[in-house]
């Protein structure tokens, strides 16, 4: 199917007054919002307009029921000025499985990538060059009908926003291994990016937090043993060298970037392992003087060391260290997504800035 993309410019834009140096992430938005319709069994009515609020029903189903899906991507500005995307295909699928799991239609991939051209094209200016800032995406689906009753919606809105972003944690993290509440539990949706998996993780953040902490990190639902990821990143340990990470189940997200620094190891050679680890296991490593290395991995948080871990009342400490592997490695991708070294495996997507909106229009 062909999707024309409206094109309606805003006539005044914030830029000017945007503060790149001073980046609070989620509270300012690019100039403009690209929004789609799903009605009569087909997505329509997509536009890429002025970033404005909008009226939503008091019955809309997305309100009630939780059928709503997110994704979280990035754009940068390469060294040669011109824009990619990092992997777009790649979030679309889980997208798509994230939309499939909750009941809500596919967004087909002319759709998203035009979504995503014509939106990035009109704001290209907000994609800043300075180092560590990139240009964050949300694509966003909910269930807009409005007739209450626990049913699958019949009609659907698809959004994109955009917003600068620097560092969504502030250097390394301390976390608690959680014990006691689950994240997600086998057989339910924890691998599908939708708000249901965020609301529940704020209370038991919120505990952590008073307890000094930046963040608790998920162990499986079952036994409370095995390692599962923490708040908003997949998590990595390089334990005497060896790169472990948990296995991709349906309790755990499929992290774009945990498979960019999974690929980048293991074309160098490195061991890795995709297994399940127990708190046990890293105990047992801290006690025995092994060389232990934790850090976060995820679209908003990048590459974020981990310099404690609590188990149980415990501290254990990782090293943090500027030339540490997770470092390295992350430094290796973003290098990838800059241009700065070659794209080898095709994960950039440049926007052709001026053809895209001069097609929309
Ligand atoms: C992301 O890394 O894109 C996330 O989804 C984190 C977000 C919930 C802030």
């Amino acid at each position: 199917m062909n999707y024309t993309i409206q094109l309606q410019r805003s006539s005044s834009s914030r830029l000017a007054a945007y503060d790149f140096n001073n980046i609070l992430f989620g509270q300012n938005p690019t100039d403009h919002l690209f929004s789609a319709t799903y009605r009569d069994g087909r997505w329509q009515d997509a536009t890429v307009g002025p970033f404005q609020e909008f009226l939503i029903s008091p019955l809309a189903l997305c309100l009630h029921y939780g059928q709503n899906v997110f994704e979280g991507m990035k754009a940068f500005r390469m060294e040669n000025g011109q824009i990619s995307i990092f992997r777009p295909d790649k979030h679309l699928q889980r997208l798509n499985r994230s939309l499939e799991r909750m009941c809500m239609p596919e967004v087909p991939q002319e759709l998203f990538i035009g979504a995503l051209d014509t939106l990035i094209g009109i704001d290209e200016a907000w994609v800043s060059d300075l180092p560590g800032n990139s240009l964050y995406l949300r694509p966003l689906v909910f269930a807009s009908e409005a007739r209450l009753g626990v049913h699958e919606a019949a009609e659907y809105k698809f959004l994109i926003m955009a917003m600068p972003i620097a560092n969504y944690y502030n250097g390394s993290v301390r976390v608690k291994v959680e014990t006691r509440y689950t994240r997600a539990a086998e057989g339910g949706a924890g691998f599908a990016k939708h708000g249901g998996n965020y609301g529940p993780a704020l209370l038991p953040t919120r505990l952590a937090k008073q307890e000094g902490f930046d963040q608790v990190l998920w162990t499986d639902g079952k036994t409370h043993t095995f390692i599962e990821e923490s708040g908003t990143m997949n998590v990595m340990f390089v334990i005497d060298g060896t790169l472990i990470t948990p296995p991709l189940t349906d309790t755990i997200l499929d992290g774009v970037n945990r498979d960019a620094i999974l690929t980048i190891a293991r074309e160098r050679g490195l061991p890795v392992e995709e297994r399940a680890i127990a708190y046990t296991e890293l105990e047992e490593a801290f006690k025995n003087n092994k060389s232990v290395e934790a850090f976060g991995i995820g679209t908003a948080a990048v590459f974020t060391p981990i310099r404690e871990i609590a188990v149980l009342g415990t501290s254990y400490y990782p090293s943090v260290q500027e030339k540490s592997l997770g470092a390295e490695l992350s430094r290796e991708l973003n290098n990838i997504r800059t241009g700065k070294q070659s794209d080898r495996y095709g994960w950039n997507h440049i926007v052709q800035v001026t053809k895209k909106a001069e097609i929309a229009e």
